[in-house]
């Protein structure tokens, strides 16, 4: 009895190691493959690819509306935007979905949320518009880089 007990819980130990081990590195490699381009292909359902991208032209909407409010020298409009699509906007996501992407993509997406805040604040408190601009084009610099290195395909 007592032989199988310490049995069960070696069992039932090394189960539990394992189960996290194997959660901890999904949630750092996400569920992806090697793209036919060259890109690390990250694998999701129709639906989950459709969310994400309805967020992605949410951001070059606001990247729109930015640009347009620098051009009229209007800070708050400039603000506003950015506002839109900061951390406020992020964390509708499903964990489903969050368990997908690799590690360095979240870290990624995140940045890109918390620099839109950083403009906005940027636009409100100092209003200067060439260093608002300058920090857009480090903005787009995280979208290009993440677009150079991830697609999106349909798991099978
Ligand atoms: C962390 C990664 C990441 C960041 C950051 C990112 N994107 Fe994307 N975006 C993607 C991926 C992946 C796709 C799908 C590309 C593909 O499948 O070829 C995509 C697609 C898009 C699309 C196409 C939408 C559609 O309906 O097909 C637009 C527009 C877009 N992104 C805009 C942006 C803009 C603007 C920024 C920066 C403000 C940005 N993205 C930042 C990963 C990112």
């Amino acid at each position: 009895m007592r032989t199988t007990c310490k049995f069960c819980w070696a069992l039932t130990t090394t189960l539990v190691v394992g189960v996290l081990f194997v959660g901890a590195w999904y949630f750092v490699r996400g569920n992806v493959t090697e793209g036919d381009d060259g890109r690390t292909s990250i694998l999701l359902t129709t639906g989950e690819r459709d969310f994400v991208l309805t967020e992605m032209r949410g951001l070059l909407e606001a990247v729109e509306v930015i640009t347009f409010e620098l051009s009229e020298e209007n800070m708050d409009g400039a603000a506003a935007a950015a506002r839109s699509v900061g951390m406020g906007s992020a964390g509708g996501e499903p964990v489903t979905l969050i368990a997908k992407l690799p590690l360095e993509f979240k870290k990624l997406g995140m940045a890109t949320h918390n620099a839109f805040d950083a403009l906005a604040t940027e636009a409100e408190d100092m209003g200067d518009g060439s260093v608002v601009l300058g920090q857009l084009s480090g903005i787009l610099t995280n979208c290009t880089s993440c677009h150079a290195g991830y697609r999106f395909d349909i798991a099978e």
